[in-house]
């Protein structure tokens, strides 16, 4: 994506996003680690670097590593460094995470990924400021603040015991936990203007001309599953597809994959017929980006998903020649369920 060279800032003006910012500073000068919780996308580690640049080791190394990205074996070699000689191919003296972030803090981001030795190590430095090199003997001493995140329940795999219950119990002085974008509305607008307006720039564009109102509508409505990730993605994709430069945005472009040809998904057994017949028999079935089957909000959730029950069953009728039995099978669903929804939606006379 690009926007690389733009200076993240922490942008949000919603309660929610204040309250956080507020713990942000109260817990950034304190020598403890933290953690960082929250789903993808919801700016864990610009809160990291928020709180390291707040404390007074501002001025010392910041340094991350993402527990998901590389194997347990490098982990540890990551996290401690090796000495020379430490195994086949390890020729060089390999400094650390914690050694290069003495003084400064280090960032663990999808700690639940971590292996229990590198988990048994971590809570050492946490509780001793000590460790080994792999293959070292010499014990080091390191002064590092661990600021760790992480989208998964640690207390529950805690209690599952696949985390370190005493870690958990050392990392988690004070949990801050990120509010979903969905919680926290009033930010959506700022946020998909501040990307826009990067965008735009990065595009070479003189301005960004803003979002129609149904644009600004759906931006709201869109419950972001992927967040403030998600919505980057988002915006800037729309704002490199529009074509008019002048004109407001109008088309949100929410899935990348969304076309008229996309795959469909591949489904076993007899229900795949049934879904290729259902899917296939008419053109409108395969909606485009800009088609009116993209709902509109706010909406009455239960009518609709009953109107499209409905519709499905009345097509699978049908398309069997009203045959109850085949259409139960169909729909992958018993004989009696059939008679369940036929009776539930009144449709008998159509059967
Ligand atoms: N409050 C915010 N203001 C502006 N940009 C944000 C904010 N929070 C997150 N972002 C942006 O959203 C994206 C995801 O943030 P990130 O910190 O990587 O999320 P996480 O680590 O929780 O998955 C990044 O591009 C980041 O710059
Ligand atoms: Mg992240």
């Amino acid at each position: 994506m690009a926007s690389g060279q733009h200076a993240d800032r922490l942008l949000g003006e919603s309660p929610a996003f204040m309250e956080i910012l507020e713990r942000v500073s109260q817990m950034a000068p304190l020598n403890k680690p933290v953690l960082i919780v929250g789903e993808r996308g919801t700016g864990k580690e610009l809160i990291a670097a928020r709180l390291h640049f707040l404390s007074s080791r501002w001025d010392q190394e910041f340094i991350k590593m993402n527990c998901a990205a590389i194997s347990e074996t490098l982990m540890e070699t990551e996290l401690f460094g090796h000495d020379a000689g430490a195994f086949t191919g390890a020729q060089k003296l390999h400094r650390g995470r914690f050694e290069r972030a003495d003084k400064g803090s280090l960032f663990l981001d999808e700690l639940a990924m971590t292996s229990p030795l590198v988990q048994e190590k971590l809570l050492r430095v946490i509780e001793y400021g000590e460790y080994e090199r792999v293959g070292g003997s010499k014990t080091l001493v390191t002064d590092v603040r661990l600021i760790a995140a992480t989208n998964d329940d640690l207390p529950d795999l805690a209690r599952q015991g696949k985390f370190r219950e005493d870690l958990l119990d050392r990392l988690a002085f004070d949990v801050i936990t990120l509010p979903p974008l969905r919680t926290r509305p009033e930010d959506i607008l700022i946020l998909a203007e501040h990307f826009a307006v990067n965008m735009a720039t990065d595009l070479g564009r003189e301005y960004f001309p803003g979002f129609s109102a149904d644009a600004r509508r759906l931006l709201q409505a869109h419950l972001w599953p992927g967040n403030i990730r998600e919505l980057k993605n988002v915006v800037e994709r729309s704002v490199y597809r529009s074509q008019d430069l002048d004109a407001a945005i109008e088309v949100i472009s929410l899935d990348p994959f969304d076309s008229p040809y996309r795959l469909k998904p591949r489904v076993s057994g007899t229900s795949a017929a049934a879904l290729t017949a259902l899917s296939d028999n008419t053109p409108s079935n395969n909606p485009g980006p800009d088609s009116p089957a993209r709902p509109e909000f706010p909406m009455d959730f239960r009518q609709a998903v009953q109107d499209y029950e409905v519709g499905l069953i009345k097509t699978a009728l049908a398309t069997h020649q009203f045959n109850q039995k085949k259409t139960a099978d169909a729909l992958g669903v018993t004989y009696h369920q059939l008679r369940g929804y036929l009776k539930k939606y009144d449709l008998f006379e159509q059967s």
